[in-house]
This record gives structure tokens, sequence and C-alpha cells, in this order.
């Protein structure tokens, strides 16, 4: 098949020493993790995303809310990183090249894909701790093969309360220092590849525009084709899986 990438953009891959990859859920598409916001496949479709991702949602059920956490953590540990996956790694270990990987997946498949990690700013959902005392708590989730109405969550160790995924709900903060490492990463790279994201919550999806702004290259990775807040220079209308192992494959 022609080549998904045009030459221009491997031209700029090919020189970066500094590049940022910023990944959102649909990076994690073509390993069956489902997608918030696609339409068909995309998980808030059969959930309303403000009953399940707020603090208030856990507030007033922490058990619905764990048992849907559970089920989503379930289709993280059957899934297997896909090749675009595997492609960011590969990349990243090329000699001379500084290449920082921020996520806003709050699954582990980079680091299953032998992916150095610099930023999860939407957390990690195996991160657990107390949503009362914030202790973090050695329990895991239960296996949650099909989704189930309710689970209760384990308790906290230190103080009873409920244990919560450790991840970023609808308007909580995100984690300051995965936030600030990611911009400074934005401001410091050569070339800044955004892959499977649809641009629609922020900050994550200002950071493109820190780099724009500095007339860094913006390149996004996207079936959909464009969508940030901020535009690209280059976009590719393709699956990561698809995109990645073409790009890196002809550094
Ligand atoms: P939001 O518009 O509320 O902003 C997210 C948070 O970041 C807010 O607390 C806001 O104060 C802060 N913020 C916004 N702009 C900022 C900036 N420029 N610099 C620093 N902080 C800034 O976003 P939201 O739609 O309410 O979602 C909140 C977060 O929760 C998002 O990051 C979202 O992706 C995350 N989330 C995670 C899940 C999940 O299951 N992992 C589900 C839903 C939402
Ligand atoms: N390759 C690349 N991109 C893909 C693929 C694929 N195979 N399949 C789907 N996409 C694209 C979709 O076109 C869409 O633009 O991935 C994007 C997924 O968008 P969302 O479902 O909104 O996921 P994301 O942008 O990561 O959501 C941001 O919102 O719900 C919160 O915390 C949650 O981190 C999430 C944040
Ligand atoms: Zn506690």
């Amino acid at each position: 098949d022609p080549a998904l990438v045009p030459e221009e953009v491997l031209d700029l891959a090919r020189s970066a020493r500094r590049v940022l990859v910023l990944t959102g859920a649909g990076a994690s598409a073509e390993s069956g993790v489902p997608t918030f916001r696609d339409a068909v496949t995309g998980l808030w479709s059969r959930f309303d995303p403000m009953q399940l991702a707020t603090p208030e949602a856990w507030a007033a059920d922490p058990a619905m809310c764990w048992a849907w956490y559970g089920w989503r953590a379930h289709l993280i540990r059957i899934a297997e990183p896909n090749p675009g996956h595997r492609a960011i790694t590969t990349w990243q270990q090329r000699p001379g090249v500084d290449l920082r990987v921020s996520t806003q997946n709050i699954d582990d498949l980079h680091e299953r894909a032998g992916t150095e990690v610099m930023a999860h700013v939407h957390g990690n959902l195996f991160d657990l701790w107390c949503a009362d005392c914030e202790a973090p708590s050695a329990a895991e989730f239960p296996p949650v093969p099909e989704p189930v109405e309710r689970i209760d969550p384990p308790r906290c160790e230190a103080c009873g309360g409920w244990v919560r995924p450790g991840i970023v709900w609808f308007g909580e903060m995100l984690p300051e220092a995965e936030l600030e490492a990611t911009v400074t990463a934005a401001e410091r790279a050569e070339l800044v590849v955004v892959v499977g994201t649809s641009g629609m919550v922020y900050p994550a999806a200002a950071v493109p525009g820190i780099a724009r702004d500095l007339g860094t290259p913006v390149v996004e990775v996207n079936p959909a084709g464009s969508t940030l807040p901020d535009g690209a220079d280059h976009v590719i209308a393709a699956p990561a899986g698809e995109a990645l192992p073409d790009l890196v494959g002809n550094l």
C-alpha cells in the first residue's frame, strides 16, 4: 500500500533529536481497549461519562463506579500492546533520540510495549488509593470479565475508607508534576507527534498548541483526521497501528 506517511514527515522524524509523543485513547484502540468518544465503539456511548467519571458519581455510588472501572481494568489486562505502541518503543530506543511520551491514557500498554513513559496526565487506573485519607492501597481490582452493576470497592487499610482508582476525574486537577513535565517537553521538542486523541479535554488538548506557537512542527495520527483545537502541520488520517510502524520503519 502507498506509504501512509508523507516524505516531509519522514524527513522531520529522521532529523528530530528531541521528540514528544502525546497519546490518547486511540493509541490503545487496536489493542481492543475501547476509546471514550468514538461514536460506535466509544465506551462513553454506553455509559454517561458524567455519571461515571466524576467525584460526585463516586460519592453517590462507589460500588457502581468500582464495578465499571474493574471491567475496564479487565479489558486492559486482556489487551496486548499493538504495533503502534511497539513502533514508539523502537523510535525511543533509536540512538541519539530523546523521545518523551506523555499519555492521557490510564492503561499500561505503553509500558508493556517497553516504552518509558514520562507522564500519565490523567493518572493510572492501577494506582489505587484511599478516597478519604489518600493513603496508597495495596488492593487490586478483582477480575470483572463482564460489566456488572456494582462491586464494593476494597476498604483502606489505614482508615477504612473506600479505595478508588488513581485516575483524574472530570473537574479534578491533573497531577501537577506530570502536566509540568509535559508542557516543558512541548517547549523543548523539535517535533511533536499526537496520536489518537479527540483533542476535547483540557489541559491535555492545549499542549500541541504550545509547540505550534513556538514554530515546532506538530503531526497528528488519527483516522478521523484533524481533531486538535490548535491544528497540526501534518495529519495522517490512519490508525496508529499502521501509521506509526510505517513512520518508524522508514526512519
Ligand atoms: P477540565 O476542563 O475540568 O480541566 C481538567 C482539570 O484541569 C480541571 O480541574 C482544570 O482546573 C484543570 N486545568 C484546565 N486547564 C488547565 C491548564 N491550562 N493548566 C492547568 N490545569 C488546567 O477537564 P474535564 O473535562 O473536567 O476532565 C478533567 C480531567 O479528568 C481531564 O483530564 C479528563 O481527561 C480526566 N478524565 C479521566 C477519565 C478517566 O476515566 N480516566 C474520565 C473522565 C475525565
Ligand atoms: N489510531 C489512532 N487514533 C484512533 C484510532 C486508532 N486506531 N481509533 C480511534 N482513534 C481516534 C478517534 O478518532 C478519536 O479522535 O482516537 C480518538 C479517541 O478520542 P477519545 O475517545 O475522546 O479519547 P481521548 O482523546 O483520549 O479522551 C481524552 O477524556 O474521557 C476522558 O480521561 C479520558 O483521557 C481521556 C480524555
Ligand atoms: Zn484511608
